[in-house]
């Protein structure tokens, strides 16, 4: 979803900020701090901050000339790629990046072929859907060349999948007069698929006819588990037990546990509910209004009393969860899992603590809002995967709060805290989780994404995407984690648990990169020096740690008329005098986003999604069915572009990078 595009449609938290200020805690003065890894490296020399703490900068220079510097040794090992934007994808010198599946490709074996001209919900519900974001592989049999892909399929560009909904620019106006048919299969392309993919001979392909086949949709029955599973909030005509939903909404990044099974993180909900006045006169206006729904972006309302406030007042409390989903069973039910708790959830970077209970960090991705971590109560068993089958439903829900000195506290959100004395119950504070996390005094951050972690090092990696509304002082001021006022390129914080326990309360933390141009010092970068003039980026989105413990980063509204540059995948040093360097893999085509980077265990292949090709607002290519940004991947007139999963291999095989 590209900043530039997406606030007249569906952008992930670029709307205004729903969040209330929480009143500075002893740790979130203002303070302009600086990373202990800059002033290391001196790297404040390059940033516009030095004006303001000039001062610092002999401490700086002192620190980095006592020591002899440890040899600035890359672990990225591939010749790196010319920024820009085109209508092509671009992969490093040495590298295939083919194709493997493109929206309205059969997924069901029995699925017809994709015409574009003749859309229908039949049709998509059997097809890949669009906007591919997280991928996951899924090992069979332990290999590395043959596995099932889970697949998000987050939202609809329905103005770039159907003929005639005129001009990008008054497209708010084209989607909401949709006739139903097309509504119907706009709400097909959405959920996710399972593929069974084989690496024959060196190439990626997905088996046909395969008995995992599946594709989940807006319509498919799923269980609600958990602490509010049941809650009088959940509760709907259709579901008078609160217990039953169909379909999920706006899946964007995720995860793969242990044991398996597929986390599929529901986002930004609020785009498919309509009823603004239902949601005034509500007595639950408080909440809707912090989580931003209505949005009345898609017109499944007009279809659908679900999607329609007015008739269905607590239905939007049902979408908003991580789902867990087992890909080896076609037939199992997805559960959302609402210990995880409900918010604009980004993805699910998860880790077995040394301890035996598994750890999920979760983004809650819009302007303001916080980073959450989920603990389960038990122990993961690691011999017989069907033990976890139901470990998310009990643990503890946290949420982070940043200090000033490089340390930080996770603050339970759970009933009989004493700052949480106005929920009545453990349901409703996962329901409304922003509203306790906010009681909680948790730090409001600059648009959550990823967060994952590095089990080679311990570290976790939280992308901040970007805040423009951040100011420099008063209740949308800076703080120590979130220190650039109109933060238009977003920067990357590095959390380390206390005693490498990832349960603990308390954390370490510090700043890898602060995104952006480095050569414009007004922008405050902090990119290695070593980062070509090709290799540094704004706005990180999704990440992924490879097999040899290195970092991905991927991209979400670089555009060339912000940053010269198309949205790509870059390799991200984190350790060693090379620390924040950064180099461009991979690159999108015209106006697509970079999601889903997720690597086999060999480390042999990397798959990507390119995501929502050809969105524009150039005059000239309005980003439409007829006049797309480009006709990615098969430039055939008359086929719109197709968001794609790409397998990326190294030619004569051998690691990605290394
Ligand atoms: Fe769907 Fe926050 O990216
Ligand atoms: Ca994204
Ligand atoms: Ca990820
Ligand atoms: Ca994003």
């Amino acid at each position: 979803m590209s900043i530039k595009v997406r606030p007249a449609a569906m952008d992930d938290g670029e709307d205004e900020s729903k969040s209330p200020p929480t009143s500075p805690t002893m740790g979130e003065v203002i303070a302009r701090r600086y990373s202990r890894s800059e002033l290391m490296r001196g790297v404040l020399a390059v940033t516009a901050m030095d004006v303001v703490v000039g001062g610092m900068l002999p401490l700086a220079a002192k620190a980095g000339s006592g020591g002899q510097a440890p040899p600035a040794t890359p672990s990225f090992h591939f010749e790196e790629l010319a920024s820009g934007s085109d209508e092509r994808h671009h992969v490093a010198a040495g590298y295939d990046a083919d194709v493997l599946m493109r929206w309205g490709d059969a997924v069901i074996a029995d699925a017809p072929a994709f015409d574009p001209g003749n859309p229908s919900a039949d049709a998509q519900a059997r097809q890949f859907g669009y906007n591919n974001d997280f991928i996951g592989f899924i090992p069979l049999d332990g290999r590395s060349d043959h596995g099932l892909l889970v697949v998000n399929h987050e939202y609809t560009n329905d103005e770039l999948m159907y003929a005639g909904l005129g001009d990008n620019r008054k497209r708010r106006d084209a989607i909401n007069e949709m006739p139903e048919p097309l509504v119907r299969a706009s709400m097909m392309a959405h959920g996710g698929s399972v593929l069974e993919v084989k690496r024959i001979a060196g190439k990626w392909d997905v088996v046909k006819g395969s008995r995992f086949a599946r594709r989940i949709t807006a319509e498919t029955p799923m269980r609600i588990s958990g602490p509010a599973a049941g809650h009088q909030r959940l509760k709907t005509s259709e579901d008078a037990a609160g217990t039953r939903v169909r379909g999920m909404l706006n899946n964007c990044a995720g995860g793969v546990t242990p044991w398996g099974t597929w986390l599929s993180c529901e986002e930004n909900i609020n785009y498919y509910f309509w009823g603004k006045e239902a949601a005034k006169a509500s007595s639950e206006a408080a909440a809707l209004e912090r989580y931003g729904i209505p949005e009345e972006w898609y017109p499944w309302g007009r279809f659908d009393r679900r999607f329609d406030l007015a008739r269905e007042p607590n239905e939007a409390n049902r979408f908003g969860w991580v789902v867990e989903i087992d890909p080896k069973d076609p037939a199992s039910t997805p559960v959302k899992r609402t210990a995880l708790g409900r918010f604009k959830h980004e993805g699910a970077g998860n880790i077995v603590n040394g301890d035996g209970r598994f750890v999920v960090y979760m983004g809650d991705d819009q302007k303001f809002e916080h980073v959450y971590r989920f603990v389960t109560a038990a122990k993961v068993d690691a011999v017989n995967p069907a033990a976890n089958k139901d470990l998310l439903d009990t643990g503890t829900l946290w949420v982070a709060r940043f200090d000033a000195d490089g340390r930080g506290e996770w603050l339970p959100l759970v009933a009989g805290h004493p700052k949480l004395g106005a929920f009545k119950d453990q349901g409703e504070i996962l329901i409304h989780a922003r509203l306790a996390a906010t009681a909680l005094c948790a730090t409001r951050m600059d648009r959550p994404e990823d967060i994952e972690v590095n089990p080679r090092t311990g570290k976790v990696y939280v992308n901040l995407t970007n805040n423009k509304d951040r100011t420099a002082s008063g209740e949308k001021g800076v703080n120590a984690t979130n220190p650039r006022a109109g933060n238009a390129y977003g920067h990357i914080i590095e959390i380390t648990p206390d005693g490498g326990d990832y349960a603990a309360p308390g954390f370490a933390w510090d700043f890898l990169v602060k995104c952006g141009d480095p050569t414009i010092a007004s922008v405050g970068a902090t990119f290695n020096p070593a980062t070509s003039k090709d290799g540094w980026f704004g706005m990180p989105d999704n990440s992924a740690i490879d097999a040899l413990g290195r970092l991905w980063v991927a991209t979400d509204g670089n555009a060339p008329d912000t940053t010269g540059r198309g949205d790509g995948l870059y390799a991200m040093e984190t350790e060693g005098p090379l620390r924040g360097a950064s180099k461009l893999f991979f690159r999108c085509p015209a106006g697509a986003e970079m999601c889903g980077p997720w690597f086999t265990p060999d480390g042999e292949t990397l798959f990507v999604s390119v995501q929502h090709p050809g969105e524009s607002e150039d005059p000239d290519k309005p980003g439409t069915f007829n006049n797309p940004a480009t006709r990615w991947p098969d430039f055939k007139d008359g086929t719109p572009p197709r968001p794609s999963v790409v397998a990326i291999t190294r030619k004569g095989g051998g690691k990605i990078g290394a």
